[in-house]
């Protein structure tokens, strides 16, 4: 079968290969990937940057298919059925927090850049009836991640400001989505004119420039602070979020991709109350809440663009640039 490998050549590092069909034990599925989607995490592997990379594996921590065969001790039920895959490997049992042994799919464990997967049945999730298989396989690391960070660590409910930074973010779409489908008053922050005017069009009610200097303060102005922001960039920004929470707001990052603050207003931060959260993936049950929420509300993964499998490196290419807004997902035949 084909696949797409983490190698360690230094030119270019990913390649489209001829792969060994992967063979399943008790307990497991023979997934028949219709489509997969990327993440941020495949292009930091690529740019060799992330802890403990494994060449050789099959990248991808995001897909969608069709049972095609199981081991022993699986319900025979699941022959043929349409799933997602819970991208989580050994979350653990406690709720709170992952367990020494976790990983993501898609490394070290091979992942669904490939026309086959074998994972634990129990990893599986009916594809939601309103997505197509492309929408589909855009929701679950990213989709895992927002709600999370929205609603276990945000609380965010009803009624709240909540502001999503850099919503052009694979994640942060997502938890723009679940906000405003959770009755939330939904503020967005971008570098894109565009994404800005694309979120005004779908429920968000104000839209700032992070490239403004001063955006935070006509945020404060117009909506009388913020009770959660979520945000993945860090860097020195989060001092700026601290400035226009109200008393008690959650911010709630789950990367930090402009690094760490060079200074933190903990002065500020004691006085209001205020929370500075981090965030990572989350657990099972969460995963299961998410799609459940997914089906409530209808929600649409929002998809960039879809191509052959065989142009996934392009794709990566595209994630590199950072233009999309929406997932970048790969179908196969
Ligand atoms: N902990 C976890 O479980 C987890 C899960 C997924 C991702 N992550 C991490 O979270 C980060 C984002 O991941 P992603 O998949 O959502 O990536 P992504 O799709 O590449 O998102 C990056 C986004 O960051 C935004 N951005 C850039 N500079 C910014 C700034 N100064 N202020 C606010 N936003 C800014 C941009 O938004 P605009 O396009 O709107 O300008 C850009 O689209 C990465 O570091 C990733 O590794 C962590």
């Amino acid at each position: 079968m084909k696949g797409l490998l983490i190698t360690d050549n230094q030119e270019e590092p990913l390649l489209i290969a001829d792969v060994p069909k992967p063979t399943f034990q008790a307990g497991q599925v023979l997934v028949r990937i219709k489509a997969a989607a990327l993440n941020r995490r495949d292009q930091w592997i690529r740019q060799g940057m992330y802890p403990n990379i494994q060449f050789g594996t099959v990248l991808g921590s995001d897909g969608a298919g069709v049972v095609e065969a199981i081991g022993e001790s699986v319900s025979e039920n699941l022959v043929g059925k349409e799933v997602i895959i819970n991208p989580n490997v050994n979350w653990g049992k406690d709720p709170k927090a992952q367990a020494a042994d976790y990983s993501v799919l898609g490394m070290p464990s091979n992942g669904t850049f490939a026309e086959y997967i074998v994972v634990e049945a129990d990893r599986l999730q009916n594809k939601p009836d309103h997505l197509n298989w492309t929408e589909a396989a855009a929701l679950p690391l990213a989709g895992l991640t927002a709600f999370r960070a929205l609603f276990h660590h945000g609380a965010a409910s009803t009624g709240k400001n909540v502001l999503i930074s850099g919503v052009g973010g694979g994640v942060a779409q997502f938890a723009f989505q679940f906000a405003v489908a959770a009755g939330c008053n939904v503020y967005v922050t971008s570098g894109s004119e565009e994404k800005m005017q694309k979120c005004l069009s779908m429920g968000a009610k104000g839209a700032y420039s992070y490239r403004e200097e001063a955006w935070f303060t006509k945020a404060q102005k117009e909506t009388g602070g913020f009770d959660v922001v979520i945000d993945s960039a860090g860097g020195n920004q989060i001092n700026d979020f601290i400035k226009i929470m109200k008393p008690a707001g959650r911010i709630v990052f789950y990367g930090a991709t402009n690094g760490t603050p060079e200074k933190l207003d903990m002065f500020r931060m004691f006085w209001n109350q205020i929370t500075l959260q981090g965030s990572t993936m989350g657990n099972d049950q969460e995963f299961e809440d998410m799609v459940t929420f997914v089906n409530q509300h209808q929600i649409k993964p929002i998809v960039d663009s879809v191509r052959p499998f065989e142009q996934a490196i392009s794709a990566f290419d595209e994630m590199k640039a950072g233009k999309q807004f929406g997932k970048l997902v790969v179908v196969f035949d």
